[in-house]
């Protein structure tokens, strides 16, 4: 489909009524002129989650979750942007735009259509499988490893026939085509010959959040190999992209963290034991693009890999990963070199409870210490040294310095020697800039022409000032310019929301809510007030700047340094006297 046009998404977004929309989520209650509820987002007891018609807006005084009714459904249902307004334009019968000029992707989708339906139906053979006699190996494997039936309806666990083509005979009988057996990898296709991908298998249907059979996963019996055999990349299956397990998370509202394991057993044994939140990859390294589906439904993840070389490498990878996506992540190893699932029928959720994940730090720090003797000096120099190292990259002060305490105790180095060592630049290929994180806008103290930027921005997006009052210029914010300039150029608040990138549409959708609305005679005036604010906040920094120059500055370019500062002084007096440019 072409990109969707800005007057396409007004019009969905006008046609749909937000109120009513999210009435069908939260209890809302006019107040003033708005409707407000208790915020779905986070927990809370007063309602301080708004939506507001006029504005096609929703926004929460407590979380600062806000936009407009697409990004709504996205927070919601989990969806993507287009998913997103497509269930809107179902909803308001509202016609998707064609495809500008690709062809091929109509043909795509309905491919992709019949693959999913091939997919259900290939689930739905391997299940009753498992409880005809053909599947009773299966079955009692499942049942040995320690799942009771119910487990096995929960993940739709199946058994695969013996034979070369039981199931692409079974659907080719029910009508599926050859060819999209093939396409959805269900069926292999070599020179002649045409045969089962998945052949006495237990399986393990790979589901989407969205609740649609990507793939399958299928474990042989004892000792057939490969152990896991998945599905190849079909057009809707990647297994760089999903990740097993997804469709659970989507109903664990309020989940603080996931836990990412290595194996399918692994997540249906932590979860019957009632561990909530487990996920695993596909039988491939982590990738950003799971790190960013995790990142949809939770603040933090535990990577819980196995403890060989191998799973350590994989780890130090993910964390890496986490942390170039902004997703917290610690490190929940296994003791005793057991897997989540041996582990958990083992000592039972008491003992897992029992576990306390590592941060990033300290799991890398005992990385470091892999291999190393204490009692030789050279080693445990070299040893704090790479401390040192891992300790340069933390960026919150507070946390380096309780690591450095720590790591002075176990290695006998003085905290002022280790504290100087931090300070050594570190060689040239580790010479990589330190992530300093700033602090999050709403947690610094806001300057009041930053408060005046957002007033006069909410003005503009309510219609209670016109565009000629105010100019680009007076936003110095890059943010709040860019929006200053699309809603001078008439554009709503809704779609001025749906063209800021995602990182910033929180502080986008603070910047055109407000608890209580600005009375329409009012307007021009507060609006008066911020330019004020703003123009003087500026003709100060302007002045300061000169000032600098000044005591640089000789003969000529003194005098017009000067002047220009009673200039600017003179103006500065003028808006402040008479309220703003007229
Ligand atoms: P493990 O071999 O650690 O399996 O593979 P496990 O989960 O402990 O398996 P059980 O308990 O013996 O049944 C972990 C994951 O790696 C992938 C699979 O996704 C598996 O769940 N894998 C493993 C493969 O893709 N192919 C293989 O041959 C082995
Ligand atoms: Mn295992």
């Amino acid at each position: 489909m072409a990109r969707l046009s800005d007057a396409w998404l007004d019009e969905l977004r006008s046609r749909v009524d937000i109120v009513d929309l999210v009435s069908s989520y939260v209890h809302l209650k006019p107040r003033g002129r708005k409707h407000w509820g208790l915020c779905p987002f986070h927990n809370e007891k007063t309602a301080s989650f708004s939506v507001d018609a006029a504005s096609q807006l929703f926004y929460c005084f407590g979380c600062h979750k806000g936009g407009t009714v697409i990004h709504f459904v996205m927070e919601m249902e989990r969806m993507e942007f287009m998913d997103a307004v497509k269930m809107l334009a179902e909803r308001v019968h509202m016609q998707l735009p064609e495809s500008g000029g690709r062809p091929g992707r109509e043909a795509d989708k309905a491919l992709r259509e019949q693959i999913f339906e091939a997919n259900r139906a290939a689930a739905l053979y391997f299940h009753e499988l498992l409880w005809s006699p053909e599947g009773a190996e299966i079955l009692a494997y499942l049942h040995r490893r320690g799942l009771d039936d119910l487990d096995i309806r929960r993940y739709g666990l199946g058994a695969s026939g013996k034979g070369w083509n039981d199931l692409e005979t079974a659907l080719t009988q029910k009508g599926y085509s050859p060819d999209v057996l093939e396409q959805a990898g269900l069926v292999v296709k070599k020179e002649h010959s045409r045969y089962d991908m998945f052949r006495g298998r237990a399986i393990f249907p790979i589901i989407s959040a969205q609740g649609r059979v990507l793939g399958f996963g299928g474990r042989a019996m004892e000792g057939a190999q490969p152990k896991y055999l998945n599905t190849q990349d079909t057009p809707v299956f990647n297994k760089r992209r999903g990740l097993y397990a997804m469709n659970l998370v989507r109903g664990e509202r309020g989940l603080k963290r996931l836990i990412l394991v290595e194996g399918y057993m692994d997540v249906v044994s932590l979860r019957k034991s009632g561990v909530e939140g487990v996920v695993a990859t596909l039988g491939t390294a982590l990738t950003g693009e799971q790190v960013r589906l995790m990142k949809r439904y939770v603040p933090e993840v535990y990577l819980s890999y196995d403890g060989d070389v191998a799973g350590q490498n994989a780890t130090l990878r993910g964390l890496e990963l986490c942390e170039e996506q902004g997703l917290a992540c610690r490190v929940l190893s296994f003791p005793e070199g057991l897997d989540p699932d041996e582990y958990i029928r083992k000592y039972g959720l008491e003992g897992f409870e029992k576990l306390r994940p590592l941060s990033s730090v300290e799991y890398r720090m005992q990385r470091e210490a892999d291999g190393v003797d204490m009692s030789d000096q050279e080693q445990r120099m070299a040893y704090a040294v790479r401390c040192c190292g891992v300790l340069r990259k933390v960026s919150s002060p507070v946390e380096r310095e309780m690591y450095l305490g720590r790591l002075a105790r176990e290695t006998g180095f003085s905290e002022a020697a280790l504290r100087e060592q931090l300070g050594v630049m570190p060689r040239q290929e580790e010479n990589r800039p330190l992530r300093f994180r700033s602090p999050r806008r709403e947690d610094r103290e806001e300057s009041e022409a930053e408060k005046a930027q957002r007033t006069l921005l909410y003005l503009l997006s309510a219609g209670q000032i016109s565009r000629d009052v105010v100019q680009e210029e007076d936003f110095d914010d890059p943010l709040y310019r860019r929006m200053a300039a699309m809603l001078m150029e008439g554009r709503s608040g809704a779609a001025v929301l749906d063209n800021v990138p995602e990182e910033d549409r929180e502080r986008a959708a603070r910047a055109l809510s407000r608890e209580v609305l600005t009375e329409d005679p009012k307007a021009l005036n507060e609006a008066r007030d911020c330019l004020r604010c703003i123009r003087e906040q500026r003709a100060d920094s302007e002045i300061a700047r000169l000032q600098q120059q000044l005591g640089e500055a000789k003969g000529a370019e003194k005098s017009g340094l000067l002047r220009r500062i009673q200039e600017i002084q003179r103006d500065k007096q003028a808006f402040s006297g008479t309220g703003g440019r007229e």
